[in-house]
């Protein structure tokens, strides 16, 4: 299956997004993309595909494909352009404007569940990884974005009906996959432009904004442990500032379940 380049027609970025690739069916986008950063691509270049064989989830989980295309993506960030020490901000911060960008279409029961997942109505609508990576002594942060954007329900796996969901099915007017991309990318670069004049400081108030359980107790499970209480925010490196009744404890990583 071959790649095809081409430019989304109303991109306004100056970077992400301007070097565009599509591919119909690919293994992972983020081995695609990786295979083009290998070539001499850099930062901006993204790859789009409408079937996924074998998508990555983060933490080593795999990323489920339904049978009508998708929204696969999978976006190249140089460190000079966001603070690529702080990956956990990284997602953050993919989250926090696509978040807004769904708000945009007049959903606003969309809200981001630290730390990288997107949700309507309480189900997950998208997923983001970001994994660094090293070449010709470059590093570059391959973001991979899935969002389930078109089909119905009863194509996701039984076990995932009631904990999923489908964009398409909460705007109320129709809505193009590559226009959607476009928004993305034209928000994200003003971000970054953003906190690169201004610093990391909006970051945390945009996450509270859109944070899913801001004010509802949470078990938080990472590695073997377990924690429970009360998270209004995150610190400066993407942290969720938990506060278990007894203590206050920063959490780097982990799975929130419902208490
Ligand atoms: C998660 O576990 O929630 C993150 C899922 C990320 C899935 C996307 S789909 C495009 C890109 N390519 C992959 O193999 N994974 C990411």
């Amino acid at each position: 299956m071959s790649l095809s380049r081409f430019k989304l027609a109303h991109l306004k970025t100056e970077h992400l997004g301007q070097s565009f690739f599509h591919i119909e069916t690919a293994n992972s986008t983020q081995t695609t993309l990786k295979d083009l950063i290998k070539q001499g691509f850099g930062h901006g270049t993204a790859v789009l595909c409408d079937h996924q064989l074998r998508g990555r989830g983060s933490k080593g989980r795999t990323w489920f494909k339904l049978p009508e295309p998708q929204i696969y993506l999978s976006v190249a960030l140089e460190p000079a352009y966001l603070p690529v020490q702080q990956l956990p901000l990284v997602n953050i911060i993919l989250g926090v404007v696509m978040v807004k960008l769904i708000h945009s279409l007049d959903v606003s029961s969309c809200a981001m569940k630290w730390p990288n997942d997107v949700y309507i109505d309480g189900k997950k609508v998208s997923g983001i990884l970001s994994e660094l990576i090293q070449i010709d002594n470059r590093s570059i942060v391959l973001v991979g974005i899935g969002v389930n954007f078109h089909g119905n329900l009863e194509s996701f796996p039984t076990e995932l009906r009631t904990s999923a969901t489908i964009l398409e099915l909460h705007v109320k007017k129709p809505i193009d996959r590559y226009d959607f991309i476009s928004n993305y990318f034209d928000q994200l670069e003003s971000y970054f432009n953003f906190i690169k004049k201004n610093g990391i400081g909006c970051i945390i108030k945009d996450f509270e904004d859109v944070w899913l359980y801001k004010d509802h107790p949470i078990r938080v499970i990472e590695g073997g442990k377990q924690y429970s209480g009360v998270a209004h925010t995150i610190d400066h490196t993407g942290a969720l500032q938990l506060d278990t009744g007894k203590q206050k404890i920063a959490v780097l990583s982990g799975d929130i379940v419902k208490p």
